[in-house]
Parts: C-alpha cells; sequence; structure tokens
C-alpha cells in the first residue's frame, strides 16, 4: 500500500468516525431518550388515571376477576367489587387489606352482591354501585359462564343461561350506569370478551355466540359514547388458568365440573389481570390477549374464510364431543 492510498483510507475512517460519533450516535442515544421518557409519561398517566378511580369489578370472586381485584387495589383503585357470594368476596377484601403495601394509598373496598343473570335486580344493584361513592370512572364486565356442547343435544333454556350472564347482564349493569358517565361527560367501560368472541369452535355454540353478541354490542357502544368522553375497551383473551371450565354449563344445564387441559396450560390470571390495567390505563379500545395461534385463527377467518369453516368441521369431527375450551 502507497503511503497516499494509506493516507486516503484514514481520511476515509476518519470521516466514518466523526460522522458516527457526529451524528449517527446522538441521533441514536436521542431517540433512546425520547423512547424512554415517552414510557414514563405512558406509565405516569396510566397511574394517574387509576390512582383514586372508582372501579367497579364483577365477578370479583374468583379467576380473572379476583386477579384484577388485586391489581387495580395495588394501583390505588376505589374498588367496588361484585359477585353472588358475600363471603367469598369479604374474604378477598381482607387479604387486599392485609397484603397492601404501606406506602401505597389504598382504599378498603366495598361491596354489592346480585346475580346478574336477573336483569330485574341489576337496576337496583347499580343505584347500591352508584351509591358507594356517587359516580363510577371504570366499569369492569368481567363476570361471565363458560358452556360445553354439541348443538344437537342443548337446551334453548342452556343458550338463554348463558347469554343471560354473560351478554344481558353486562349489557343492563352497562346501561343503568351509564346516565351517570354520560352526565359527568367522563367514564370508562371495559368488557372481557375472548378469542371466542372473534372466531367460534364447534362445541361452545352458546359461549361463543354470548361473546359474539358482546363484541358487537360494546363496538357499537364505543362508537355511541366517544363524543362523551366515556372510553370503551374490549378485552379477547385466549386460555386463562381459572376455574371457567369447571364452572361451565352443558347441554342439559348441569355443570361440566372438569378442569380443561388447555385452560390449565393458560395464561397466569394475575398476569392477564395486569395487561387489563396497563390497557385501562391507555385506554386501548379492543385489545387481544392471546398467543399467535389464536392470532392466525382470527386471520384466517378473516381472509379466508372457506379454510377456517374446514378446519372447524375437522375439528369437530375429530373431537366428536365437547373436550376442551
Ligand atoms: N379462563 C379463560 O380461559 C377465559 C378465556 C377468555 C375469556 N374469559 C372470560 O373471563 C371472565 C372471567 O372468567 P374466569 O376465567 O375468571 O372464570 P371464573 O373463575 O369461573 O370466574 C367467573 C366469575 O363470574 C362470576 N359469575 C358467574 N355467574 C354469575 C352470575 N350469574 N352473576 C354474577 N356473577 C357471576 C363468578 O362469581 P360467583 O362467585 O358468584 O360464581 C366468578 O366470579 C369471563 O367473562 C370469561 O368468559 C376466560
Amino acid at each position: 500500500m502507497t503511503l497516499l492510498s494509506y493516507r486516503r483510507r484514514s481520511a476515509f475512517g476518519g470521516r466514518a468516525m466523526d460522522l458516527m460519533f457526529g451524528n449517527v450516535v446522538p441521533l441514536v442515544l436521542g431517540s433512546i431518550g425520547v423512547l424512554l421518557l415517552y414510557q414514563w409519561l405512558q406509565r405516569f398517566r396510566q397511574r394517574a388515571y387509576i390512582q383514586d378511580a372508582v372501579v367497579v369489578i364483577t365477578g370479583a370472586s374468583s379467576g380473572l376477576g379476583k386477579e384484577c381485584a388485586r391489581v387495580f387495589h395495588a394501583a390505588g383503585a376505589r374498588l367496588i367489587l361484585c359477585g353472588r357470594d358475600r363471603t367469598r368476596l369479604q374474604e378477598l377484601i381482607q387479604e387486599l387489606k392485609e397484603g397492601a403495601d404501606i406506602k401505597q394509598k389504598t382504599y378498603t373496598p366495598c361491596t354489592v352482591t346480585f346475580d346478574l343473570s336477573d336483569t330485574s335486580v341489576v337496576a337496583s344493584a347499580a343505584e347500591e354501585i352508584l351509591k358507594c361513592y356517587g359516580h363510577v370512572d371504570i366499569l369492569i364486565n368481567n363476570a361471565g359462564v363458560s358452556y360445553r356442547g354439541t348443538i344437537l343435544s342443548t337446551n334453548v333454556d342452556v343458550h338463554k343461561e348463558v347469554m343471560g350472564i354473560n351478554y344481558f347482564g353486562p349489557v343492563a349493569l352497562t346501561q343503568a350506569i351509564l346516565p351517570s358517565m354520560v352526565q359527568r361527560r367522563s367514564g370508562h367501560v371495559a368488557v372481557i370478551s375472548s378469542v371466542q368472541g372473534k372466531i367460534a369452535i364447534p362445541f361452545r355454540s352458546a359461549y361463543a355466540a354470548s361473546k359474539h353478541a358482546t363484541q358487537a354490542y360494546f363496538d357499537c357502544l364505543r362508537a355511541e359514547v366517544q363524543q362523551y368522553g366515556i372510553a370503551v375497551s374490549v378485552f379477547s383473551p385466549g386460555y386463562i388458568r381459572t376455574n371457567l371450565s369447571l364452572n361451565a354449563v352443558t347441554g342439559d344445564g348441569s355443570r361440566y365440573g372438569a378442569m380443561d387441559k388447555n385452560t390449565a396450560k393458560g395464561r397466569d390470571p394475575l398476569e392477564v389481570a395486569e395487561a387489563v390495567l396497563r390497557a385501562i390505563g391507555c385506554k386501548k379500545k379492543d385489545v387481544l390477549l392471546a398467543g399467535p395461534l389464536p392470532m392466525l385463527a382470527i386471520y384466517i377467518r378473516t381472509l379466508c374464510p372457506q379454510l377456517f369453516f374446514k378446519l372447524m368441521a375437522s375439528r369437530a369431527r375429530k373431537e366428536q364431543r365437547p373436550k376442551d375450551d
């Protein structure tokens, strides 16, 4: 290598280093800084949104509802816990009080007990809910029941029962709370739907139908109440490790009473509750909390329905009878 070419190369190397340290490095560091600041601001906004907020959780006595109660309580929300069993709700309150972080401002939750399937009591339950703090900031419609059965062997009353708890119950409660949110020009309504609110799988007809109806109602609600400053979030989780399948109803109305293997291998309910809190904190509208397979199934159902129908028919033939959620 001649001296000239060596000098040219080292001059080029020098210019590259100048460019690198003069422009690229500050740009990268600046972008990281902006990103971190953005994340910090997001977290700050989320925390401020939940702290002191009046949050109603239905189905708080077990599973996902119970974990939502834990995370919203820890985040400083003023909780109103709903369920059918007052004793279990009181036990949860005791647990929350004992486990509270003394450095964080927390509130002792209130309870309101009622059966969501009886829409005639929902209006008076909503009145009781509104009396607790005078208003509701966030309503989380979480309570629900699953179903196992073939359409051929399922009584229509079972469809009505599942629709009653998963659809008419949340609709009645939301409509009873909504006028006070509209009056205050603020509020947030969330609902725990399911992946089965987006795709229907065999032997889950009543459940999938109730969750599809839920998705549709809350999508309409979102559009109608945005003008009043009210946010609507629909959550569609995949399998969560709860007692959902144990509590599921069958075609003849009896309890299914078995833990499905997919549910047993599902996501930790606490992890899902934390994701719900984060998403509510940034007012996300439609949140899919599922792995790649359900996501792929949703895309196939939308983009290539014939393939989806074939896959479901083959699944139905293979299963013959209801097994997993
Ligand atoms: N687990 C999953 O794999 C999964 C997946 C997707 C979506 N989800 C949805 O997540 C939500 C929570 O279910 P989970 O998995 O936590 O099941 P879970 O442990 O069985 O909890 C269901 C909750 O709903 C309440 N509930 C049932 N029927 C009711 C009624 N008639 N009136 C009032 N409350 C009633 C139950 O309260 P009681 O104590 O009074 O029975 C219980 O607290 C449901 O909407 C479910 O569809 C679950």
